[in-house]
């Protein structure tokens, strides 16, 4: 074995590309354990072809940014938010708290602790006509089109929030933001129910106003009971960030093209609402009351490794051992099922993990239960349908969202999101009109 001298993946350093076309080298400058894609671009067969491009559909191999806001270590199971490890704040923090590190980049002190838990409690009201186009949804509508559509509309009704080279301005819509997502995912879940919409409670705390707002009648006052209410807190925090995954990157993609960020958020909402992503949990229960009972798991096994299906809830393109947040559900699952009951679907997961974690056909391609598996068996006996999962995890998700729009703001390297292409299709051809072609 020839000797490695001893470097760290991110030390600075450089790659000599020998390009075999052509016979020519090219240095190529090692930054933070990548290399820029334009400077492959300087390699080329002659001035006139294009420079080399890298092709990474999916973006499996490629950093589209600088980030300091989440770290994940996928190999080891870490998740951290500005560097504090996501276990100690589902114990020890909450979802507020959580918002404010995300985006300002430090813990706040008390003062600013107070400050923005007023200033998001005062904005959790939005204008009577956004409750009136929301009530003109079918009587069916999905709770998360509607969230989408009424995301986007917020930007209709601030366009100052166009004026994204102001920080007051950014922070002023940011805040109306998390403040009002869980209005508009209340009012979109009530919609489907037929039930009137409830207005914020401004007396009760984040996510205790959310509860009211979905599920208060005629008594005065809604207070649900704290042991839910600390556990749909830390469900939202262990959504809150997660690095550029795929609705963070569409909030990125189009926050780049300087639109301002309710269109910005409105597009993570949309890349949210897909089975492979947010919709994972939906399609996790769907998936487990379709098996049923117990005894049909090997069965079920059986097609997800005939390539019939994919078991939902399992794998996850970072996380390679485990993913941290599955762990802290696991747990929170215990304290919600104290309060409501355990659901019966529970046991099926449980024996579904067992069977799988002990098949081959999984632990060869490192297949674990992800953040999703256990999360819509919580939403459930909260009595949530499966078509509000995905609105939940967008309430959870705005401030991670929002922290990485401000970032790419900021940020003097960032250009509008533009990727190239493989171009497979056909050249030159001669157009010939229809009244010709169909003669
Ligand atoms: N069930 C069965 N086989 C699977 C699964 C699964 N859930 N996930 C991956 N595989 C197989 C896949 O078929 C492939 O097999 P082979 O090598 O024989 O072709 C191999 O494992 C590698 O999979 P991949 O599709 O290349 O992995 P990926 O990183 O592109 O996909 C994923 C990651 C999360 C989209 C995928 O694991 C999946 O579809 N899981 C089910 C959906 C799900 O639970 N999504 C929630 C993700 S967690 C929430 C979040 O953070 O957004």
């Amino acid at each position: 074995m020839t000797d490695v001298p001893a470097v760290t993946a991110n030390e600075a350093g450089s790659l000599t590309v020998r390009d075999n076309r052509t016979g020519s080298e090219y240095e190529v400058p090692i930054t933070d354990g990548t290399i820029k894609a334009a400077d492959l671009g300087k390699i080329r067969v002659s001035e006139e072809e294009p420079g080399l491009a890298v092709y990474d559909p999916g973006f499996v191999n490629t950093a589209s940014c600088r980030s300091a806001v989440t770290f994940i270590d996928g190999d080891k199971g870490i998740l951290e938010y500005r560097g504090y490890p996501i276990e100690q704040l589902a114990e020890k923090s909450n979802f507020l708290e959580v918002a404010y590190l995300l985006i300002h980049g430090e813990l706040p002190t008390k003062e600013q602790y107070d400050n923005w838990e007023h200033e998001i409690t005062y904005h959790t009201f939005v204008h009577e006509n956004v409750k009136t186009f929301m009530q003109g949804f079918r009587y069916d509508a999905h709770p998360m089109g509607m969230m989408m559509a009424s995301v986007g509309a917020l930007s209709t009704f601030y366009p100052d929030a166009r004026n994204i080279g102001d920080p007051d301005n950014r922070h002023m819509q940011m805040v109306r933001m998390i403040a009002k997502m869980p209005t508009l995912g209340a009012w979109s879940f009530r919609h489907a129910q037929g039930k009137p919409y409830i207005y914020p409670d401004n007396d009760l705390g984040y996510t205790a106003n959310f509860l009211s707002m979905l599920f208060k009648m005629s008594e005065k006052k809604f207070e649900a009971d704290p042991r839910l209410v600390k556990a749909l807190d830390v469900l939202f925090i262990l959504h809150a960030d997660h690095e550029q995954n795929c609705s963070t990157n569409a909030v990125r993609s189009v926050g780049s093209s300087q639109v301002d960020p309710y269109s910005a958020v409105a597009a993570g909402v949309g890349a949210l609402y897909g089975p492979l992503h947010g919709g994972a949990n939906e399609a996790v229960l769907r998936m487990l009351r379709r098996i049923g009972k117990k005894e049909n798991i090997p069965a079920f096994i059986e097609g997800v490794k005939a390539g019939n299906e994919k078991l939902m809830g399992f794998g996850h393109r970072v996380y390679k051992n485990f993913d941290p947040r599955a762990t802290i559900i696991k747990k929170a699952c215990d304290d919600v099922f104290e309060v409501t009951g355990v659901n019966p679907l529970l046991e099926i997961a449980k024996e579904l993990e067992k069977i799988a974690l002990e098949d081959e056909y999984f632990v060869k391609r490192k297949l674990y239960p992800n953040v999703d598996f256990y999360s819509g068996l919580i939403y459930e006996a909260f009595q949530f349908p499966p078509e509000m999962f995905t609105v939940l995890f967008a309430i959870g998700r705005t401030p991670g969202w929002l922290a990485q729009w401000l970032e790419l703001v900021q940020d003097k390297e960032q250009k509008i999101a533009r990727p190239k292409q493989i171009y497979t299709g056909d050249r030159q051809l001669d157009f010939v009109p229809a009244s010709e072609r169909w003669k």
